[in-house]
């Protein structure tokens, strides 16, 4: 299961990629704009961060295919590396998605909120399906759901696309995610921080700092006794 940081953010793309086993980051209009810093030099700097091998998923903003398929050609000359154009899934969109493949520009499709869209993503030559897992809870519908059609879709047809799940707000809605199978998720920092979180593995390792310590006297380690 692939781990990504759905952010923007510099400080919190290096302390949780120092941190954790992370292999790419995410972003989409909304998430670049929060830092309130010139697009292209933003993603560079994440492309610094991250280097070459890890994803880095950036979206474009035009609804027409010629245009999206422009913007993707301008993004992928600017950033390189393995770089993941994110294309939603509107009529327009798919047809930049039949371009971009044409080019071999990678693409994930964003904005799924139905099986249906993802399998014509895939169809189109999506690397990357994006379910949107919260937003579909919020309007009274199934994420997890969504998702688990959508790796059975890809299942019957054998189609190679990967799940991309996204838009989480709490563990629980990741959890259910890859327990479907979904071959990778984007959480923004503070969600990845709270999926290793337990209160009970932070009282022990107190305990046996505590213990420790009693013996062998403080801040003695196995290799300082
Ligand atoms: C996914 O690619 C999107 O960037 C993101 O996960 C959307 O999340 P939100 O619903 O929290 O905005």
């Amino acid at each position: 299961m692939k781990l990504l940081l759905d952010t923007a953010n510099l400080e919190e793309i290096k302390k949780l990629g120092d941190l954790y086993p992370i292999d790419g980051v995410t972003t989409n209009p909304s998430i670049i704009a929060k830092e309130g810093r010139g697009f292209i030099p933003l993603l560079q700097e994440i492309r610094a961060i991250i280097g070459e091998d890890k994803m880095l998923h950036a979206q474009v903003l035009s609804t027409s295919a010629e245009e999206m398929v422009e913007e993707a050609e301008f993004l992928n000359d600017k950033i390189g590396g393995k770089l993941y154009i994110k294309i939603p899934v509107i009529p327009q969109g798919i047809k930049a998605m039949k371009i971009l493949k044409e080019k071999e520009i990678k693409i994930t499709a964003t904005a799924v909120f139905t099986a249906q869209q993802a399998l014509m993503a895939a169809r189109a030559g999506a690397h990357f399906v994006a379910p949107y897992v919260n937003r579909l809870d919020n309007i009274a519908a199934d994420g997890i759901n969504t998702v688990k059609e959508i790796i059975n879709l890809f299942g019957i047809y054998n189609c190679e696309t990967q799940v991309l799940a996204a838009s989480f707000k709490n563990v629980n809605q990741i959890h259910q995610s890859t327990l479907a199978g979904s071959h990778a998720i984007t959480a923004n920092p503070d969600l990845i921080d709270k999926l290793i979180y337990h209160p009970m593995t932070e009282l022990g390792v107190e305990g046996f700092i505590a213990d420790w310590e009693e013996t062998y006297g403080k801040g003695k380690k196995v290799n300082n006794l």
